[in-house]
């Protein structure tokens, strides 16, 4: 086996393991922004990161030391993967391909310094950065996304590819659907509903339910679109 002279782990060093030895994970996605919370949550577990270009972008978009899709060994698609995007559209449009490509083995991955309360529940491709809180009895469905320092509180449950941002606060019992948007620093108050595709802009707070595909803004927060 041979990895391209490209990759960012070194070819022999990789040769001399065996598969469970490797301790490896691939990030797909490296054009985004991201990128680097993702390789530092790697860096803390100590998972060596192998970055692969989703869209075969070339050199000017992506790290140098990316792998192109032609690249690709066959051992690459058992490897856990991550994908390296947190904005729901293009996390779950980057998930699908990946899927596609033949990747398999999607696992949450949490960063060590997140806390997670143990009755919590975190579904497969769910991304937990660093200091994250997740409370008691919450519940965060597959692929999505739960920001630096943001805080889930108790019981809360969050759908399918929902990104909550940086430092935005949910409080117990609320419940988030599919493909919302939190903005950084918001806060939304108990037994509240936010609808499926809803945004929540930055800062927000929020004090009465939200309906599907709304976007709202301030304290308290208004709707200014849906
Ligand atoms: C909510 C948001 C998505 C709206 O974006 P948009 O649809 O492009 O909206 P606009 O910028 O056209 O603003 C529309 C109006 O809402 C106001 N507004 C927008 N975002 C606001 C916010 N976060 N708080 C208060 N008012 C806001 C604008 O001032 C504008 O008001 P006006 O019509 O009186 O001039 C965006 O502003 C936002 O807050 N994004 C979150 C960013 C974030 O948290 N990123 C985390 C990355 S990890």
């Amino acid at each position: 086996m041979n990895l391209d002279k490209n990759s960012n782990i070194d070819a022999q060093y990789y040769e001399n393991l065996s598969f469970v030895e490797r301790k490896s994970v691939v990030f797909f996605g490296v054009q985004s922004a991201s990128l680097g919370d993702f390789s530092e949550v790697a860096l803390n577990l100590n998972y060596s990161p192998i970055y692969v270009d989703n869209l075969e972008l070339k050199k000017e978009v992506s790290p140098n030391e990316s792998l192109g899709i032609s690249q690709l060994q066959d051992f690459h698609f058992q490897l856990p993967t991550v994908i390296s995007i947190v904005t729901p559209d293009a996390r779950e449009k980057a998930t699908a391909h990946a899927s596609k490509l033949g990747f398999q083995n999607f696992p949450a991955f949490i960063s060590p310094s997140a806390i997670i309360s143990s009755n919590a529940v975190i579904e497969n491709g769910v991304f937990v950065n660093t200091a994250a809180i997740v409370g008691q009895s919450a519940h965060v469905s597959r692929n999505s996304v739960i920001n630096r320092a943001a805080n889930i509180g108790h019981h809360v449950s969050i759908g399918e590819f929902t990104h909550i941002a940086p430092s935005a606060c949910i409080l117990g019992f609320t419940s988030i659907g599919d493909r919302v948007f939190i903005g950084a620093n918001s806060t939304i108050l108990n037994n509240i509903k936010i609808g499926s595709g809803a945004v929540i802009g930055a800062g927000a707070v929020v004090l009465h339910d939200v309906l599907a595909g709304q976007t709202v803004v301030g304290n308290p927060a208004r709707v200014i679109k849906g």
